[in-house]
């Protein structure tokens, strides 16, 4: 799949990536294509996010002969939303990697000092023997994603990747100052933020847009 990479964030440039982020920037898209797309987006994203997993050979039969083949080796996957809007990108994920557990952080950005506030955590006991996706659809400031990665790796996650559909440059800044060993996948690193803190061009506000709200 066709992407943007560093060690640390991938944006990926893919034309089917691109053209359904396109939906989701439209603002005259409606709840219920806006709701569908993003999952189709994440499932997209979830695909180059995982592209380093790890394989290992297996002999099986087909219907014909014995032959070698790749299964992915012992990896185990949490999947951790950030509450309400990450929820929109969940079933992406789980289409993929339907074995994985979830987990759920519920922050909310205080709208005047745009910090994160926590007001539920729910992570599976064992991340400790897992790779963590954080789901976080807009890489604004920053500071709820990296507040959540803190979250997970505090509970021992083995390694974090965010998944979120776009990314402000500050936001990356500010989750790779946080947390250098955290990787980034997004469909598109956008130009900055408005002083409301919104994401430029961007999509608008993705919890009220995955939900009708507003
Ligand atoms: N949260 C959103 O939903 N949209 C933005 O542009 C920034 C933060």
């Amino acid at each position: 799949m066709s992407a943007v990479a560093t060690d640390r964030l991938i944006e990926v440039k893919h034309p089917l990536v691109q053209h359904k982020l396109s939906y989701l920037r439209e603002k005259d898209t409606p709840t219920v294509h806006f709701r569908k797309i993003a999952n189709e987006v994440t499932l997209l994203l979830t695909y180059e996010a995982t592209k380093d997993f790890p394989t290992e050979d297996i002999e099986i039969e087909t219907p014909l002969e014995w032959t070698t083949a790749q299964r992915i080796s012992g990896k185990k996957v949490a999947v951790c939303p950030v509450l309400r809007a990450g929820m929109g990108m969940l079933d992406g994920v789980l289409s993929l990697v339907s074995g994985a557990r979830v987990g759920f952080i519920g922050l909310y950005r205080d709208e005047e000092t745009l910090e994160p506030v926590e007001y539920y955590v729910k992570l599976p006991n064992d991340l400790a023997d897992r790779d963590a996706i954080v789901l976080d659809p807009m890489l604004a400031t920053g500071n709820s994603s990296a507040a959540a990665i803190a979250k997970v790796k505090e509970a021992g996650a083995r390694s974090v990747t965010l998944v979120c559909l776009v990314a402000a440059p500050e936001g990356i800044d500010r989750v790779h100052s946080a947390h250098p060993d955290a990787r980034i996948v997004t469909a598109s690193v956008d130009r900055g933020l408005n002083e409301r803190g919104y994401i430029v061009p961007g999509l608008g506000d993705a919890g009220d847009r995955l939900y009708g709200t507003k």
